[in-house]
């Protein structure tokens, strides 16, 4: 990739308010390294690399993962660039995933979007993670009108958002420990499957019985989650039944996914009907990488076909961590000219405002 240098960035070219912008976007927030290109809010290209690094230690190694993110980022970029066919004096900014995540691995992809920003002289624009997966659903063609709610269950955060605009979102519900994501892949850990064990357990749970075993419901107030108590309920269930017989596990594989995978998406549906009937919002979306689980997303068509609700998906591709999602949620920002300074930092936490 060759960049023309420019020094000028205290005064960055004069952005065109939203015609026509082209947004170039990283995301680099855990172990998926991603560039996307945007124009005028539609998707041009969105390349993504995962990193097997981690698989033989059962979870994301943080600095495996900053590792893995500066041997991505160049041939990411460069596939993202050539995939959209577009020359990189044609970005009208450049955005990236500011917060929550790793730091190590939010600071690979922040530094390089602010060297690129400067290199280019073009605005830089900071984008939250978790805002940009409920904005996911704002790519496809059929999209939620305002206000809508987002279900956004991913690996690290399980959250009900209201979304009045694109840019006026609200956390109305949230799990109190355990994220969706954390769930399934700590069950499946526990059932001995490798990490992460989420698809694992909705591939499993396709040839099993859901009501075959019943693990722990919990009893929160109002429309927060709890995951903890589930793991420790399946943790002693299987201790029990493996002091009878050690194959069990083996024997019972199909069958204990699918009840685990049931037990999950019955907690995570119930409390989201709570919301749409608590908020009178008819417009429901689900994001994030537990949103790519075939159970859950035929579970919530169902719950919402029965209500008369309009349900929307993003497709598989926008579900689990991708830089479509940063390129559409700083789209928005653009119009707005909610640009970032170049001494913006990553921030493993975020605030939400
Ligand atoms: O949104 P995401 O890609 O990364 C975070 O921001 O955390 O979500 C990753 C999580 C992991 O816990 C993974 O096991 C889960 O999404 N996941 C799934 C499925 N695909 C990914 N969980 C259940 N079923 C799936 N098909
Ligand atoms: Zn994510």
């Amino acid at each position: 990739m060759t960049v023309r240098i420019n020094n000028n960035f205290s005064n960055p070219e004069t952005p065109t308010g939203g015609q026509g912008a082209l947004i170039f976007a990283i995301e680099s927030s855990c172990d998926e390294t991603s560039a996307a290109v945007c124009r005028d809010g539609k998707i041009l290209s969105n390349f993504i690399a995962g990193q097997k690094v981690h698989e033989k230690y059962g979870g994301v190694v943080p600095e495996l993962a900053s590792r893995a993110h500066m041997q991505n980022i160049v041939p990411v970029v460069d596939a993202a660039l050539k995939q959209a066919n577009i020359e990189l004096e044609e970005i009208d900014a450049i955005a990236f995933t500011q917060s929550p995540g790793l730091i190590g691995s939010l600071l690979v992809g922040s530094q390089f979007a602010k060297s690129m920003a400067l290199a280019l002289n073009k605005p830089l624009i900071a984008v939250h993670h978790m805002q940009a997966h409920v904005l996911s659903n704002l790519i496809p063609e059929k999209k939620p009108s305002f206000p809508f709610l987002c279900l956004t269950v991913s690996g690290g955060h399980t959250q009900i958002v209201l979304a009045n605009s694109a840019t006026e979102l609200k956390v109305i519900g949230e799990t109190l420990d355990d994220a969706a994501g954390e769930a399934f892949d700590k069950s499946a850990k526990l059932l001995g499957l490798p990490y992460p064990g989420g698809p694992l357990i909705d591939k499993y749970a396709k040839d099993g019985n859901g009501e075959k075993f019943s693990f722990a419901e919990p009893q929160i107030e109002g429309l927060d989650f709890s995951f903890s108590g589930l793991k420790t309920s399946i943790l002693y269930f299987l201790q029990k039944q493996v002091r009878n017989d050690a194959h069990f596990v083996q024997n019972n594989l199909a069958d204990l996914c699918a009840s685990i995978q049931n037990r999950i998406i019955t907690i995570l549906l119930k409390k989201y009907k709570r919301a749409a009937l608590q908020t009178g919002i008819t417009n429901l979306c689900i994001a994030g990488g537990v949103s790519a689980n075939s159970g859950l997303r035929k579970a919530f068509n169902d719950m919402c076909s029965q209500n008369n609700w309009k349900a929307f998906i993003p497709p598989f591709e926008y579900c689990t961590d991708n830089a479509a999602m940063i390129a559409i949620t700083a789209y928005f920002k653009y119009i707005q000219k909610d640009f970032a300074d170049l001494s913006t930092t990553a921030s493993a936490r975020a605030t939400w405002d």
